[in-house]
């Protein structure tokens, strides 16, 4: 997953804009202030701002025609200037006259308009100087539109903003703002927090607004601001809700200074706040502290806005402001800095995310030296800048996206020169990328490989795992491990999956895009297509064929073949009809899964570890496990999927691997992370927190929830160690689970999340104890007291977790080995699994 945006559903903002305005424009007119809806015949008024059309031709020249058609849709559309698109089939741009240089807001309104395919898009948009979007599609929000604001450094008389379909896709615009920012409103430096320094260069970046909040305030739109932005009320990004509350007076009282005038912040900002919320808290001393989700891989400029509506006399409330857990102003003294109450303050800094996360937390807390324990903060700004690629997603640069065009036709330009006034809408929300990967096993490939019955797929699955047993270690139906599968040719795979159609997209990731596929045979499959750009992608396209021609078995994804022609990186994977776990636990309507299914699940997940960890010569850490990499095929059997990050453990030297580290907040060992020495015992920490977010159907990390509760792994210990985890279950479970069964599972769980991974039991010994949970579901009778002693009672299972896996393995296989859990499998699901629309 990766990237934030502000796609927001709909609502809110309309409302305001209902009431019309008497607007009073302070003292700033902005010398470029360009409104145009895209694609539609007449002007479009939406919140007291006129939209001119791009088609008016006294007004916009359209140099190529051919390349771009309009859209206009009668049906309901979030605001007025949504009713139409101009969408481009080859790359496109709209240049604007420059009449003062500098800063611009570039603001670009989408949203797919239905019954013109446009969910499929992939928009991609370039400045001459700065790539805005990068194959974005909207084929995850529906319903939904996409605000993006910039703040772009314009140099030169002219601003070219160019569209690029890409993927033999149209892109789209519906409408776009080009607006003059006073100078002195974004400086060249800014305060680096950690290590802290000064941060000089920021009038050559670019930056994009990720979040701006009025805090304690309502929505404020751009009707109300006199530089058209929006600001959005902060509770829902507060850490602990209870921990602020707001405060608020009359916006006339707010004093203006030479220095800090209503360009900077409406005084509707300045006239509210959060501060302390001090009833019953024990400890007044406490930090109140909002949670962002960003994209790691960005620095970030934050503007803190802080004016004292609260206090009585001078010098009374002093605090500090920290950003991530660093300091960034120790005991600030608001009155004093500002001059006065009432008076507006603010303070520019440029930070990273903190830590192992994608997180930024911004934090104010009470300085002990103040005799008045209490903090303020009254409005916050967070830009993403530009990385060094000059782009806001991703490492191609303008150059390469407009050296490779997707079609060669010419470059149509489009002439807009209209003056009016500003305007804005935004509005906010947060979405993630998540990927939806989905793919697996290949057909007719037998394992080389020892400890368990393997398999290709399930209808070969009793003949070869009784060959596979019978003759040991012997391979029955082997496949070289040199062999790196079926290669296909670039045209069967635009014919298997219809020249790439959307309509066949199963989901988006960080290499590429997956589609549903079917093959000559009729086989369906999964079609990973990278994106033929991306250096990284060459390597983990290289790591993911070695790493999974190598490995077959039953619970691991499969590669059936791969294209490499026209320096295409396809890979193609036993098609996964049940998706991500991930989507069978939350976040979907999916009926939820009975406490047997969710054992067999990670039971089978956990087989697929143990052998990337036992099963080869060099045992494979796979470093990313998670709910959306552990897929569901047709029979709801797990496999674990997306090797991309695998790396080989340590060879017999060695204890560890010392790696960067990669992998997905929330399941990141912590011993790994802090001292970046890869082990196995890594991916087991991971699949604890699998298995709690199992039990809790919640995911991993949330960062909305109180703080005790944001992290699964934390959280779910302090219930576990009660021995309460019965308590914070999945409700779908309450009084279907077996509680000698969720004990087991528990303790499991518990010991696999410990602190240090030397504590952390084997995949093998996790797998143990797991089949063992499910022994205990399906064998003693409804809701046992927990009681240890019934461990005992149950013959044929080893009662030494610690002997050598492979030994219980051979003893439990008559019970339940992979044909028998086969048999047993499709009797159950036959009944109970619902037909689905998947
Ligand atoms: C950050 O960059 C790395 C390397 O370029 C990439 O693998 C990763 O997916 C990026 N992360 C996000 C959230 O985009
Ligand atoms: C915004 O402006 C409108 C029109 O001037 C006004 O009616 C409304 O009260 C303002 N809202 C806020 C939150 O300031
Ligand atoms: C749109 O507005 C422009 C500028 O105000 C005006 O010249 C043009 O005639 C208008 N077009 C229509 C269709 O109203
Ligand atoms: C919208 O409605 C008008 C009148 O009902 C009709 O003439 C026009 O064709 C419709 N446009 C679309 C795109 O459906
Ligand atoms: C939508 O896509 C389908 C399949 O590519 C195509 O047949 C259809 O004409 C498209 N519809 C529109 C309105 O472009
Ligand atoms: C824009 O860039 C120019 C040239 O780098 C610089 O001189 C100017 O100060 C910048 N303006 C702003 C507002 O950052
Ligand atoms: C301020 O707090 C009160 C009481 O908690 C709440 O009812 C109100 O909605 C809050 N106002 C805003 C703008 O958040
Ligand atoms: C605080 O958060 C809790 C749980 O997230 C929620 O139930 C409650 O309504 C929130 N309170 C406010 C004032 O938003
Ligand atoms: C507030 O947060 C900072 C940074 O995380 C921390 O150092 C400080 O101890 C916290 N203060 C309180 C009172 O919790
Ligand atoms: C984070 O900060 C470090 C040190 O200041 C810097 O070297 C690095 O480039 C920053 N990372 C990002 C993604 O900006």
């Amino acid at each position: 997953m990766n990237m934030v945006s502000w796609v927001y559903v709909i609502v809110a903002v309309f409302a305001v804009g209902i009431f019309n305005s008497s607007k009073s424009y302070a003292t700033f007119f902005p010398a470029d202030n360009y409104l145009i809806v895209c694609g539609s015949s007449q002007n479009v008024t939406y919140l007291g701002q006129t939209y001119i059309s791009d088609s008016v031709q006294s007004w916009v020249s359209l140099q190529s025609q051919e390349n771009s058609y309009t859209a206009t849709s009668n049906s309901t559309v979030p605001f007025p200037i949504y009713q139409s698109a101009r969408i481009f089939s080859s790359t496109t741009s709209y240049r604007f006259d420059i009449k003062q240089e500098g800063r611009h807001w570039v603001r670009l309104h989408f949203y797919p308009l239905q019954g013109k395919n446009l969910t499929s898009a992939s928009i991609t948009v370039v400045t001459e100087g700065f790539v805005l979007l990068h194959n974005f599609n909207f084929q995850n929000y529906k319903g939904s539109f996409l605000f993006k604001e910039y703040a772009i450094n314009v140099t030169s008389n002219s601003l070219a903003i160019t569209f690029i379909p890409s993927n033999n896709h149209v892109a789209f615009v519906n409408a776009i703002e080009v607006v003059s920012i006073p100078d002195n409103l974004i400086p060249d430096q800014a305060v680096a927090v950690s290590p802290s320094g000064p941060f000089n260069g920021l009038s050559d970046l670019a930056l994009e607004t990720i979040y701006r909040l009025n805090m304690g305030g309502p929505l404020i739109t751009s009707q109300n601001d006199t530089l058209g932005r929006t600001w959005e009320n902060d509770v829902k990004y507060l850490h602990v809700n209870s921990s602020a509350v707001n405060v608020s007076v009359d916006p006339s009282n707010i004093k203006y200074t030479s220095s800090v005038g209503p360009e900077i912040a409406p005084n509707f900002v300045y006239a509210t706040a959060e501060t302390m919320g001090d009833a019953n808290v024990v400890n007044v001393n406490f930090n109140v502290t909002w949670v962002f989700l960003v994209d790691p891989n960005f620095s970030y400029f934050i503007r803190v806005h802080f004016c004292d509506i609260v206090s009585k006399s001078l010098n009374s409330i002093i605090f500090n402001l920290f950003i991530n857990n660093d300091i960034a102003f120790a005991s600030l003294d608001l009155s004093r800095q500002a001059g006065n109450l009432d008076v507006p303050y603010y303070r520019d800094y440029v930070s990273n995310i903190s830590d192992n996360s994608n997180t930024l937390t911004i934090s104010v807390g009470p300085d002990t030296a103040a005799d008045i324990t209490d903090a303020i903060m009254n409005g916050l700004e967070i830009m993403k800048i530009s990385n060094e690629a000059r782009s806001f997603n991703g490492l191609s640069s303008v150059e390469t996206l407009l050296v490779l065009p997707p079609n060669k036709s010419k470059m149509g330009i489009i002439v807009v020169s209209v003056v009016c006034a500003v305007a804005a809408l935004t509005s906010l929300g947060l979405c993630y990328f998540c990927l939806v990967a989905s793919r697996s096993k290949a057909p007719k490939l037998g394992n080389p490989l020892p400890t368990f019955p393997l398999s290709g797929n399930s209808s070969t699955a009793t003949k070869m795992s009784t060959t596979s047993r019978k003759s040991g270690t012997a391979s029955c139906i082997s496949i070289v491990s040199s062999s790196l599968g079926r290669i296909f040719t670039f045209q069967e795979i635009t014919d298997s999956t219809d020249k790439f159609h959307e309509g066949l997209l199963l989901g988006v990731g960080g290499f590429g895009r997956v589609y549903k596929a079917t093959l000559e045979d009729g086989t369906k499959v999964a079609v990973k297509r990278g994106n033929p750009r991306s250096e990284q992608g060459l390597a983990e396209f290289r790591t993911e064929i070695e790493m999974l021609s190598k490995l077959r078995h039953r619970h691991l994804v499969s590669l059936i073949g791969y294209c490499d022609e026209r320096s295409e990186m396809i890979l193609v994977y036993e098609y996964m009809a049940n998706g991500p776990l991930r989507s069978h636990l939350y976040g979907t309507d999916l009926p939820p899964l009975s406490w047997k299914q969710r054992l067999e699940i990670c039971i089978g997940a956990a087989r697929g570890l143990h052998y990337l960890h036992t099963g080869g010569n060099q045992s494979i850490i796979h470093r990313d496990v998670k709910t959306t990499n552990i897929l569901l095929d047709e029979n709801l059997v797990a496999k674990v999927a997306d090797f991309g990050l695998s790396k080989t453990g340590p060879a017999l030297d060695q204890t560890h691997v010392s790696t960067a580290v990669k992998g997905s907040f929330g399941y990141l060992d912590p011993e790994y992370f802090r001292r970046q020495q890869l082990t196995e015992k890594s991916d087991v920490y991971s699949f604890g927190v699998v298995l709690m977010e199992v039990l809790c159907a919640r995911p991993a990390l949330n960062p909305v929830l109180p703080r005790d509760q944001v992290n699964i792994a934390e959280w779910a210990m302090t219930w576990q160690k009660k021995g309460m985890l019965d308590q914070i279950m999945d409700k779908n479970l309450v009084g279907k689970v077996n509680l000698t069964s969720l004990k087991k599972f528990g303790e499991t769980a518990e010991k696999c999340l410990a602190e240090h991974g030397v504590d952390r039991p084997s995949m093998g010994d996790v797998l143990w104890n797991l089949e063992y949970a499910l022994q205990l579901d399906e064998t003693s009778s409804t809701l046992m007291e927990p009681d240890d002693s019934s461990t005992n009672h149950i013959p044929a299972i080893p009662l030494n977790p610690m002997e050598p896996f492979d030994n219980s393995m051979s003893m439990i296989n008559s019970g339940t080995d992979d044909d028998a859990e086969d048999m047993a499998t499709n009797a159950v699901f036959s009944q109970l699994v619902n037909p689905r629309g998947r």
